[in-house]
Parts: C-alpha cells; structure tokens; sequence
C-alpha cells in the first residue's frame, strides 16, 4: 500500500515468512544465528521479510531468494534499520513489529518513521504517564470504548512513528512530542501530525486501521512552526 504522500509500506503476517532463509544475505543469517529468544527471533524475521520485500519492490528487484538476498538490512548504532542494495545505500527504511504482523515503509528521503499497534486499551495510569494533556483531551472527545482505545493507540503510534524519525526512539520522553489527527481523509488513510516539544518542527503523516491494528507512517517534517 502507499500512503497519500508517497510512501510505501508493507505489512506481513508471520505465516507468510518462509521456513528457509535463503532470502537473507550473510551477515543476516549470522545475525539470526544469535537470536535465541524465540519472541525476538520471529519478531527479526518478520521485520526483515517486510522490509527487504519493500526495498527490492523500490529497487525494481523480483521477490526470488537471490533477489531478496540482494537486499541487506543492518542496524545502525542507534538501531534505526538502514538499506543496501547490493551493498550500495538504498532507500530510507522503518521497521514495525505488533503480534504476528511486521511493518516496513520506504521512501526516498527521510524523515520517516512507521508503527503498527494492536488496537487495546491502555489503563489510566499508562495514559497519564506517556500522554500529553492536549492529547488526552483529544481521547476524551471519543466515546468510552472502542473508539477511544482506537484513539488512544493511534495517537501513541503516532508518536512512535515520529520518535522513529528522530532515530531516537524511547530514549526521549514520548511527552515531548505532540500528536494530533487531522480532517483530511484520502483514500482509507487519515492525516496526523506530530510536534516535537524540543525545537517545534512539526512531523506530518498519515494512519490508516487495518482490522484491529493501526499503522501509522510519519513521512516529512513541516517548518518550525515554534510561536
Ligand atoms: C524504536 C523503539 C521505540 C521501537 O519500539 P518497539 O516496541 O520495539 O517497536 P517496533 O516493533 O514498532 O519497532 C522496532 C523497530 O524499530 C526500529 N528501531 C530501533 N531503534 C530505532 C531508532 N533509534 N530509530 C528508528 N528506528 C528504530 C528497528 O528497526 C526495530 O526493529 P528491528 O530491531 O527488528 O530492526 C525502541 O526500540 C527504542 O526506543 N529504541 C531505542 C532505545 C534502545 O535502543 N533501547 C534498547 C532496548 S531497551
């Protein structure tokens, strides 16, 4: 799927991971070697079948063994994934994993920063915790219930997916960046943004719900828009 902006984004489930890792280059199978607990293990292993998938879909390969194993992925020191094509730079790349499902959107230039989160709802003390009093309230304008745990989610991945493009991840403070959803609607995809608290750049995006799980992709940075 592609967002209204131009990012595409691939989601898996893990039934669709082969058994053979063919698929994965060297490095990879070595890194997989070292995976012993089985959660980390199948969460790796789904989030590389989505990703090399949409990297080698980028670069125009075929989805064989040897095109996938084409494609590395490899971790930065900061642990954002990063892309190489026959071990040239690829495309920008983020990686999400929720239950069975993976994630992984690519676009040309950064920022970017994708999240998939089962729909559930999060107990008060969570939500005073992570939350902003903006965002709060915005969860309070839903009905208690489903459609507020929707909100509630959709709102923390969002703040996931910009905390991704800041390749900073849970090392901030999630209350320092500020999501809201807009009116804009294209396609199934609804718009968000994301205001980081430290300088006022403001992340734009888009959430779409696939069945019980939001997905969420921050794809570009507004000016400062700092008063
Ligand atoms: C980024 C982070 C918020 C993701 O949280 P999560 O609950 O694992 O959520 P997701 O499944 O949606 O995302 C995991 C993916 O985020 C990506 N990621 C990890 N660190 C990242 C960073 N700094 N910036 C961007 N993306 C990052 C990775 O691709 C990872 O999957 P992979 O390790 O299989 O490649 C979290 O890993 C984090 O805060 N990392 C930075 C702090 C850190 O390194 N802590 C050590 C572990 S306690």
């Amino acid at each position: 799927m592609t967002t209204p902006g131009g990012t595409r984004v691939r989601v898996v489930h893990e039934r669709d991971v082969p058994a053979a890792d063919a698929w994965l280059d060297p490095v990879e199978r070595k890194t997989l070697a070292g995976l012993h607990v089985p959660k980390r293990r199948a969460d790796w292993l789904r989030g590389r079948w989505a990703a090399k998938r949409a990297v080698a879909h980028w670069a125009r390969l075929g989805e064989s063994p040897s095109d996938l194993a084409r494609v590395g992925i490899r971790p930065a020191p900061d642990g954002a994934p990063e892309a190489f094509v026959d071990d040239r730079p690829g495309p920008v790349l983020s990686i999400s994993h929720s239950g069975p499902w993976a994630a992984a959107a690519v676009a040309p230039r950064g920022p970017l920063g994708c999240d998939l989160e089962e729909v559930r709802p999060l107990d008060d003390a969570t939500v005073d915790l992570f939350f902003t009093e903006a965002e709060r309230a915005e969860m309070r304008r839903e009905a208690a219930g489903s459609a507020r745990d929707q909100r509630t989610i959709l709102l923390w991945s969002a703040k996931e997916s910009a905390l991704k493009a800041l390749r900073a991840g849970l090392r901030r403070d999630t209350r320092e960046v500020e999501a809201s959803t807009g009116r804009e609607a294209e396609a199934g995809w609804g718009s968000l943004r994301v205001r980081d608290d430290a300088d006022g750049r403001v992340f734009e995006g888009w959430w779409r719900n696939l069945d019980g799980l939001v997905l969420t992709v921050v794809e570009g940075c507004a000016p400062s828009r700092r008063e």
